[in-house]
């Protein structure tokens, strides 16, 4: 029963491979970017090259959904060969970028110029088109143009792009039903900010903790619950963007339970950082929606433990220190870059036992694969699957540090944290993009679009007769039949 012998472009040998329920020692074979097998190592075959990662945990990378790379337009903040840099040095295989560029990425002749802007990247890709008040129009030859999923701001943050009425909301969300792809939100309610931050401004509260007070987390429960109701009426289906508090845990949990199509993510800070952290960071930390209460991050813990939350995102959202550093808390931007430190942060959770290795590759890459669309090819280390792979060396400790970051945010949140759970090399289908702790300067290109691998069919739309583009035909006919 001898097999057609081939030779291998790389043998990984003496790793352990870490799947969702399970870790077993095997050498990993790898061809034309894919992995060709898995086994013992006699098992092996000739390889051009033989990497040893004795000791070493064999992940697959990480697939973050919310990755701002700001290009084009913002580019002293970041551009598509630093974001993607920091993405490869931090063990993270595959990004989804935002459309909060200048210009948005709102119709198909934005989306020719951000997958242009993206021919730099180290790393794979999908990218969101915008779902906005003025661009219902353009989201046909946005699907048509090929995005890989849509982005739907409810309330004003970095851009201020026009978040839309719920009445274009729902009618993106008919447009967008049927072709299965998945809208991403950011869930915080722009009317609620826009009133409180206005009474606060006007009684003069300029400090970090007004952020939180705008926008508390009433603002994002009542996003979640009614963009709940529109994916069910309509069929679409959504992901929660960056969860920050308790409140909204209860609006997924209820959708969930009712068959909605949901899923949700948060990002390193709302579980690590509260608002005990506010007066040593000040406006460092304005993030949106805000870092909150310790007791949101215990509860968001919780989550993502019973599966209430799907993944983990880092919502990398670069800004320089100067435009972080600022006294009046409304004029610092929000945000802060995380996809280069978002995997050493969880390791180092993991070392702690807050959670398994097991449970950080559901997170980190089996759940954004399949609610994303690129499992089976993504997400896994098995054969025939993209040899997306993240070598850990849980034993390696290291300090973040802002000015080592690849990213042009040179600005950080965790700047001092010491982290135990570093990834050592990072390949994109097969080819090393980060090695030993070094960025592979060569592999900026390499990074490609992902492809809907596994275009999913929409979820039961209820309600197709009384979608707008059906009620623009003509008056429907009662058929008799009560429904
Ligand atoms: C993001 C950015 O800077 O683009 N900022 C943020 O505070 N999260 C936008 C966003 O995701 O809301
Ligand atoms: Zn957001």
């Amino acid at each position: 029963m001898s097999e057609t012998p081939f030779t291998a472009d790389l043998v990984l040998t003496g790793g352990t491979v870490v799947t969702g329920k399970t870790r077993y020692r095997a050498d990993i074979a790898i061809k034309d970017g894919l992995i060709a097998l898995l086994g013992k190592p006699e098992t092996m075959p000739a390889a051009r090259e033989i990497v040893d990662v004795s000791g070493k945990f064999l992940l697959p990378g990480a697939i973050d959904m919310h990755v701002h790379f700001r290009e084009p337009g913002y580019t002293h903040k970041e551009d598509w060969r630093t974001g993607t840099a920091a993405a490869a040095m931090g063990g993270t295989t595959t990004v989804f970028e935002m459309p909060n560029t200048n210009p948005p990425t709102r119709s198909v002749v934005e989306l020719r110029q951000k997958q242009e802007a993206a021919r730099k990247a180290h790393v794979d890709f999908g990218l969101y088109g915008l779902l906005a008040e003025d661009n219902i129009d353009e989201l046909t030859g946005l699907i048509e143009g090929g995005v890989n999923a849509f982005k739907c701001f409810m309330g004003n943050t970095f851009g201020n792009l026009p978040s839309p009425s719920t009445g274009a909301m729902l009618e993106g969300f008919e447009v967008i039903a049927p072709s299965g792809l998945r809208i991403s939100l950011h869930a915080e309610t722009a009317s609620i900010m826009a009133w409180r931050q206005q009474r606060l401004m006007a009684a003069g509260r300029n400090d970090p903790l007004a952020h939180i007070a705008a926008r508390p987390a009433i603002v994002a429960a009542e996003a979640v619950a009614r963009a709940a109701e529109l994916a069910e009426w309509t069929g679409a289906r959504i992901h929660v963007l960056h969860i920050s508090s308790e409140a909204e845990l209860r609006p997924l949990a209820d959708a969930k339970a009712r068959g909605v199509e949901i899923t949700g993510e948060t990002c390193p800070c709302y579980l690590l950082l509260d608002t005990r952290d506010y007066a040593r960071l000040g406006s460092v930390i304005r993030v949106n929606p805000p870092v909150r209460e310790a007791s949101d991050s215990e509860a968001i813990w919780n989550a993502l433990r019973n599966g209430v939350i799907d993944m983990i995102a880092t919502d990398h959202a670069p800004h320089t220190p100067e435009e972080k550093r600022k006294e009046i808390i409304w004029q610092a931007d929000c945000g802060f870059p995380g996809v280069e430190t978002q995997m050493p942060l969880m390791l180092n959770e993991v070392s702690r036992g807050r959670i398994s290795l097991e449970h950080y590759v559901r997170i980190s890459a089996e759940n954004p694969a399949m609610a994303f669309g690129l499992w089976p090819a993504k997400g896994r280390i098995e054969p025939g699957a993209e040899a997306d792979i993240a070598v850990v060396d849980m034993e390696r400790t290291e300090t973040i540090r802002a000015d080592a970051l690849h990213s042009r945010g040179k600005i950080t949140p965790f700047e001092g944290v010491s982290v135990t759970g570093i990834p050592i090399h990072t390949l994109v289908r097969g080819r090393f993009v980060q090695r030993d702790r070094k960025l592979i300067e060569q592999t900026s290109g390499w990074g490609r679009q992902v492809t809907a691998i596994q275009r999913m069919p929409a979820p039961n739309p209820k309600h197709v007769d009384q979608t707008l583009a059906a009620c623009l035909q003509g008056p429907v006919v009662a058929s008799g039949a009560s429904s």
